[in-house]
Order: structure tokens, then sequence, then C-alpha cells
């Protein structure tokens, strides 16, 4: 397949799931992929793995410094960057409000939320020389509505405001041929689904989602992979949520 000829992708948190499994759907329609990510021995892993059309680079999505680095080492290896994929994402702890203390919920916000804002801030000069792009950034359905499991305050806050970040910047710069939209998962089975909940809270969480389980990476790559694409060329400023309809209930 090759649905992303001559496309220049930045991954971030791409060392494992859902990030990772975007790497390896980028490349395999023809991208070329900065895997990003703090933790470099399976970011580095990866990028062996999928060869000549990707490079590594430990990038703490919260540095502006390191956005500044990525951008130039995505340049340099493969061209201007036409697709940014906003992935890196934590949950924080299972925690009430009045017990979240201050220091985890800016930490929180900083990764899930200021990290979206200088993603957008430090791609858009290298996708205005591509001649456009995509920036796909990675919410959930916390981010759509109030649901139960979500695990603190912090989460719902940073991945709503996600969406409010998307829509200002798809108005800013449509007329620069460059789309900004937002993709919200639910359950989704991946290191931090595992983290977070154990097997029997899973089977829980799978008998609330209309199509009776999880999702996988891979399912979310494919919108991923779309969005990416010239095939939406016309979608910008949108939500795209994959949850097996859990939130249309
Ligand atoms: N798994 C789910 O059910 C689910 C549901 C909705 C939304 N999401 C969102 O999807 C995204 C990916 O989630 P996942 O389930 O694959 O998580 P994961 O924990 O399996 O992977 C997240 C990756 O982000 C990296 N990361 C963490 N902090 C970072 C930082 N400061 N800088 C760079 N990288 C950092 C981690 O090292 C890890 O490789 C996240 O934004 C998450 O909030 C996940």
């Amino acid at each position: 397949m090759n649905r992303l000829p001559g496309k220049v992708a930045i991954v971030t948190g791409a060392a494992q799931g859902m990030g990772a499994a975007h790497a390896r759907r980028l490349v395999a329609e023809g991208a070329k992929v900065l895997v990003t990510d703090v933790n470099a021995a399976a970011g580095e892993a990866l990028a062996a793995e999928l060869g000549d059309n990707a490079r590594f680079l430990r990038l703490d999505v919260t540095s502006e410094a390191g956005w500044a680095e990525a951008v130039a080492l995505a340049e340099q290896a493969f061209g201007p960057v036409s697709v940014l994929v906003a992935n890196a994402g934590i949950t924080g702890s299972n925690v009430s409000t009045v017990d979240m203390s201050l220091a985890e919920f800016e930490k929180v916000c900083a990764i899930n939320q200021t990290a979206v804002f200088l993603g957008i801030k430090s791609v858009v000069s290298s996708m205005l020389r591509a001649g456009g792009g995509s920036i796909v950034n990675i919410s959930s359905i916390s981010g759509i509505v109030s649901i139960y499991g979500t695990p603190n305050p912090a989460y719902a806050a940073s991945k709503f405001a996600v969406r409010g970040i998307t829509k200002f910047a798809a108005m800013e710069y449509a007329p620069h041929k460059i789309r900004v939209n937002s993709v919200h998962p639910g359950y989704i089975r991946t290191p931090m689904m595992t983290a977070t909940l154990n097997p029997e809270q899973i089977v829980l969480a799978s008998g609330n989602v209309p199509m009776h389980r999880v999702g996988e990476p891979d399912e979310v790559s494919s919108l991923i992979v779309f969005l990416a694409s010239d095939e939406s060329a016309f979608i910008t400023g949108t939500e795209h949520i994959i949850d097996g309809g859990l939130t249309a209930q």
C-alpha cells in the first residue's frame, strides 16, 4: 500500500502502544517517520526495525528546544515535515480532585496539553515549506465526555484542552493547507491500559462498550493514516471518536 507517498512525519510517544503502531503503519504506507519518545531503548529498537524510512530521536514533548531539534532532524534526514502525530500522553494517578497534588496536575497538563501547543508551534514553519500538512492531536473520549474511569481531573482537563487548541489552529492554518484534527480513542489495549486497569477491570470496561470489546492500537492507526493522507484533504478542525460506540449511548 502506498497512501502516504512523499510524506515526512513526526510521531511522539512512539516507543510503545498506539504511537508505535502509528509509526509502523505510516512507514508501511510510504511515509518517512521520525520516531520520538523519552524511552530511548524502545524507540531506537522500533526505528531499527523500520529501517531506512525511520529515525529515532529522544524527545521529551515538554521541551521547546527538543521540538526544534526534532523538526531540524526530520528536515535534514527526510525533508520538510508534512505530518505530526502528537500522541505522547500520561494518565497520572487514579485520584480524586481533592487528593491530586498541584505538582501532578501540572505535570499531566504539561505532557498532554502544553506539549500539543509546542508541537503545533514547532512544526508550522516546516509544514509551510512542505506546502501544507496534517497535524493529528491525540485526545481521548475523556476529552469529549466526563466518563467513569477517567483517572483524575488533570487527564480530563488536558484532553478537553486538546480539542480547543486543535480547533483554534485549524482556523489559523486552513488557508495555508495545514489541517489540524483531534482523535479521541476509547479503551485501547496498550501498555497504558494494562498499567491502569487490571484484567477484571478490562472485562468490566468492555462490557460497557456496545461492541463488547476494547480496541486494538492498529485500529486507531487506520484512522491516523486517513487523517495524515490527502484522502482527508477537506477535513480540518474536527473530532474523530474511535470507541466501539461507547460515547454514542
Ligand atoms: N490506551 C487507551 O485506552 C487510551 C485511550 C484514550 C486516549 N489515549 C491516549 O493515546 C495516547 C497514547 O496512549 P497509549 O495508550 O499508547 O500510551 P502508552 O503509555 O502505552 O504510550 C505512551 C508513550 O508516551 C511516552 N511519553 C510519556 N511521556 C512523554 C514525554 N514527556 N515525552 C515524550 N514521550 C512521552 C511514553 O514513554 C510511551 O512510550 C496518549 O495520549 C493517551 O492519553 C489512550
